[in-house]
């Protein structure tokens, strides 16, 4: 199985188009140590042929004019992607808004759970990817799902998706229901454990993440290679960055460092593959050469990137 890290940074990218903050500034100026990241995805693929795109973010077309795999093979069809599904674990901008870019009559199957489902299903501008060539199928909730393309061909790839505390997406969230979660429902966010048939060895895909609790702790220790919300490093960053008033928590996403950060209630499950995705535009890992991103190595961790493979 082979893994391609296709976005590394959270919503927003980096950097983010409006942000004058220094590590995007850093970015642009093009400062050593720093890389520019598109927004959240992954491509999976078991025969390196035919892939799988977990989450379709807003770059996603500077994302597959960025990895060969995914275009078009130069002896195929006059109209063809290597692209056979779309896997969704929440309904962010950030995770769906790539499925705009999908349209053209390509066909293929996105997969995601009935809440996600419905997301897409209350917004019409969806349509543009036509019912008729694009499948949506649901991803029942802890239970293996084998993924085939559109005319139920097995990929070998097997998904199964989980509920992980999290939120609703933001552009969904009920203030009236602050004190419930804003709202959110269980299988608005999932994590995903991916391995490929007859293969040992399962990756768990773990975007956005609010808390880690004894099932994802379980699972995590089982798993040979984790990617993990890294959206923030502390849980008050934005503030302090002088961005925002939210925290991490209040996003629906834990942060890295310090007591009760993910690496510290990782640190005795971590699989022995760490590797942060989903990386905030404040987060001080963006720079190799920050303290926080040395001790994000410290204890294991890789710090994602765009292009970053894994596997077989
Ligand atoms: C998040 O991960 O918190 C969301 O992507 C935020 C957003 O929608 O911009
Ligand atoms: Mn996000």
């Amino acid at each position: 199985m082979r893994l391609k890290v296709l976005g590394s940074a959270a919503g927003g990218g980096f950097p983010q188009w409006n942000c004058n903050y220094r590590l995007s500034r850093d970015v642009r100026n093009g400062v050593q140590g720093f890389r520019a990241r598109t927004q959240s995805s992954l491509g999976v693929s078991a025969d390196g042929r035919d892939w799988i795109v977990f989450n379709a973010s807003p770059d996603i077309r500077e994302q597959i004019a960025a990895t060969r795999e995914l275009q078009p093979r130069e002896d195929g069809p006059l109209r063809a992607s290597p692209i056979q599904a779309v896997i969704l674990t929440n309904a962010d901008v950030d995770h769906i808004a790539g499925l705009l870019s999908l349209r053209e009559r390509h066909r293929f199957v996105v997969y995601a759970t009935a809440r996600v489902l419905r997301v897409l299903a209350e917004n019409s501008i969806f349509n543009v990817l036509d019912s008729e060539l694009v499948e949506r199928r649901e991803l029942s909730l802890n239970i293996p799902t084998p993924i085939t393309d559109w005319q139920g061909r097995p990929t070998s790839i097997v998904v199964e998706a989980f509920p992980v505390p999290g939120k609703v997406a933001l552009f969904l969230e009920d203030a009236g229901k602050a004190e419930e979660g804003f709202g959110t429902q269980e299988g608005d966010t999932v994590g995903v454990r991916i391995r490929q048939e007859g293969h040992d060895g399962a990756v768990l895909y773990v975007p956005g993440c609010a808390a880690v609790d004894a099932d994802l702790k379980e699972r995590i220790s089982a798993a040979a290679c984790l990617l993990f919300d890294g959206t923030v490093y502390t849980d008050d960053e934005m503030q302090s960055a002088g961005v925002g008033t939210k925290t991490g928590r209040r996003m629906g996403h834990l942060h890295i460092g310090g007591p009760g950060g993910s690496m510290d209630l990782l640190a005795d499950v971590a699989p022995k593959r760490r590797i942060y995705v989903h990386i905030n535009n404040t987060n001080p890992i963006l720079d190799e050469n920050s303290p926080e991103a040395a001790a994000v190595r410290a204890g294991g961790w890789e710090i994602g990137y765009d292009g970053m493979e894994i596997g077989p």
